[in-house]
């Protein structure tokens, strides 16, 4: 999709228009390791895809947005000049809603707007379309207040301000990875982003004669939510327990010992997630000593070690998950594999030899499909650049 054929698509939507149509692109995300640690204070690293959510618009004279997605049918409205309120009928519509909201609360100037979204992001998959969503509204809201110094966007505060809408009005309690990825993300890199201090670093991803394959379940994340939060308290409450344990508090579960968690927690579930973390925080650092030293295969391992883990310890996989990435690590050719995202359903990757993705991918497919009865879906999308202007 090019910017042309985003205008078109604009036009089929509300007719054609004698004003200016503006259009944006904002990126979904993969995560190539660090799950579920960037809400206990660790690093992850993500990149931004050349997929994700597209925006065009015309502006208005009056003080009314008017959404329509190109996805899914209805379009929703919004009264700046009401109290805008989180309404479960306004479905997708809500992320922008919350964004705006949030923008106007800050003093932003917004006003009236007629916009069309339209997603290359396979639905429901875990490549962080939500997220893709709130900073294409937010980024929309502030180019569109000084179009000249677009560049000066704080792209950093842009992710943490998407998150609040996240946590605070949408009612997810995520981290700032997904955000933070789909804004700052730069071409052919991926981000090494430490999420205690949000300091980050881009580093080229040089995968030798290895591509990186994005295999969708197609089972949707279900239960995705409520599960999500349900972790989240479990961590918060190792962190307790080691706390309340230790003359000396230590900030976040990610600065917490092996040692600190067998000797602390007695309960095993919780024991078993404070463990994921930890460990895997680990794998995240032991990852970049990997591919700083071009060991493409080394990287790969621990990418299967953390699936393992998210599997046995933080249980967030489920069988499409565990079907597709014990499969895939079958095939020869496949050095490493895991879960991307959230998990529940959703996407994995896998680190294929460049001359084999086309059998892996056939392979992959027919025994996935024998166990689970669906086929998966394969994307090999580049890395691409956080939300812009087309
Ligand atoms: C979701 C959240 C992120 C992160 C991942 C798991 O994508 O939005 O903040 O926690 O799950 O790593």
């Amino acid at each position: 999709m090019n910017k042309n054929e985003m205008m078109d698509l604009f036009r089929e939507e509300y007719g054609s228009v004698d004003k200016e149509i503006i259009t944006f692109l904002s990126p979904g995300r993969v995560n190539l390791i660090g799950e579920h640690i960037d809400y206990n204070g660790g690093f992850v690293f993500p990149a931004a895809l050349t997929v994700g959510i597209y925006g065009a618009l015309t502006l208005r004279e009056d003080n009314i947005v008017r959404m329509r997605s190109k996805n899914v049918k209805g379009e929703v409205v919004i009264n700046l000049d009401k109290e805008l309120v989180y309404d479960k009928q306004d479905d997708w519509g809500n992320y922008p809603k919350g964004v705006i909201k949030e923008l106007k609360d800050r003093g932003h100037k917004i006003g009236g707007m007629d916009i069309l979204f339209y997603s290359n992001l396979p639905d429901g998959a875990g490549l962080s379309s939500s997220a893709a969503l709130e900073v294409l509204m937010a980024y929309i809201v502030l180019y569109l207040e000084n179009p000249e110094k677009c560049e000066e966007i704080d792209r950093v505060e842009v992710s943490r301000l998407c998150q609040k809408v996240e946590n605070q009005f949408i009612g997810v309690n995520c981290g700032i990875m997904d955000q933070f990825a789909v804004c700052l993300g730069k071409k052919d890199n991926a981000i090494l982003l430490d999420c205690n201090s949000l300091y980050y670093e881009y580093a080229p991803l040089k995968l030798g004669n290895y591509s990186l394959v994005i295999m969708n379940t197609n089972k949707r994340r279900e239960l995705a939510d409520s599960k999500y939060n349900e972790r989240r308290g479990e961590c918060e409450k190792a962190l307790e327990i080691i706390n309340s344990n230790k003359e000396e508090k230590i900030p976040n579960l990610c600065a917490a010992t092996v040692e600190d968690i067998n000797s602390l927690i007695t309960d095993d579930a919780v024991k078993r997630r404070a463990m994921h973390v930890v460990t895997e925080n680990e794998r995240v650092k032991q990852s970049m000593e990997s591919l700083k030293m071009g060991d493409i295969k080394g990287f790969g391992e621990l990418m299967t070690k953390s699936h393992i883990s998210l599997e046995n310890d933080y249980e967030v996989t489920g069988l499409h998950l565990d079907t597709l990435v014990h499969e895939a690590l079958k095939i020869e050719g496949c050095i490493g594999a895991r879960m991307t995202g959230a998990g529940f359903g959703g996407c994995a990757i896998a680190l294929v030899d460049e001359a084999k993705v086309d059998e892996f991918k056939e392979k992959v497919s027919t025994n996935y499909e024998k166990v689970t009865g669906i086929r998966p879906l394969f994307y090999t999308s580049k890395l691409g650049e956080g939300t812009h202007r087309l």
